[in-house]
């Protein structure tokens, strides 16, 4: 399994070095989370934070955008140096032209499902992405419950891509630990995103080592 921190549960203060700290525990993937307040009832960084904090990792920066127009800014955060950008289904943009311009900038695109949003809204872009991302708590804020209840969800994109012949990848985001990861596994999904999991553990080399052996 590979495994992204999020950097929601980071020190915003030394958000570099809590990074630079991921990248050498071992970290596959980084994960960032762009809020606007708008989208989801929480506020986090935009682009030019991370433009400075990519100095301090090679690692892929996976950036999920919990915004409402993520359109408008797909070249800021393709300027700031994301591998890899998703945004909502449900958001106000439109949906074909963001998956188009992530490309033309030459970054991976992935769609992410809220929980209320069923499987087959991605179906119809699935041919464009790189990966899903299924969202196993409510978006916005970190260290909330793991909602089992999604996993069917991975069952069924994972089944209609391999049907389709593409090749995608799964991500789930929510509530993933030592407790729950097993079950995000025995799904199919190939990324999960860990927050407290991960920064609230006294060992996150060890606690991202565990993870990863599922
Ligand atoms: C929630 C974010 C998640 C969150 C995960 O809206 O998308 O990435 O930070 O945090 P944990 O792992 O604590 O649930
Ligand atoms: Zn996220």
């Amino acid at each position: 399994m590979k495994i992204a921190p999020s950097l929601l549960s980071c020190d915003f203060s030394v958000m570099g070095e809590e990074i630079r700290r991921m990248d050498k525990a071992g970290a596959d993937w980084m994960h960032l989370d762009v809020m606007d307040g708008h989208f989801v009832p929480n506020l986090t960084f935009g682009a030019p934070v991370i433009k400075w904090v990519r100095k301090y990792s090679d690692k892929p920066f996976d950036v999920h955008l919990m915004i409402s127009e993520p359109l408008r800014y797909i070249d800021d955060f393709a300027d700031a140096g994301a591998d890899i950008i998703t945004f909502h289904v449900e958001c106000d943009s439109d949906i074909d032209a963001t998956i188009d311009k992530i490309r033309e900038r030459g970054i991976l695109p992935g769609l992410v499902i809220k929980p209320n949003t069923p499987a087959s809204a991605v179906f119809p872009y699935l041919d464009k992405l790189a990966l899903v991302l299924v969202m196993t708590v409510e978006p916005g804020f970190g260290g909330q419950s793991f909602m089992a209840d999604m996993l069917p969800k991975v069952k069924e994109i994972k089944a209609e891509a391999q049907k389709r012949g593409i090749d995608l990848l799964i991500e789930a985001d929510g509530g993933i630990g030592a407790a729950t990861i097993a079950q995000a596994a025995e799904a199919g999904v190939d990324v999960c995103v860990a927050g407290t999991a991960v920064f609230k553990a006294e060992d996150a080399a060890k606690a991202i080592a565990q993870l990863q052996a599922y």
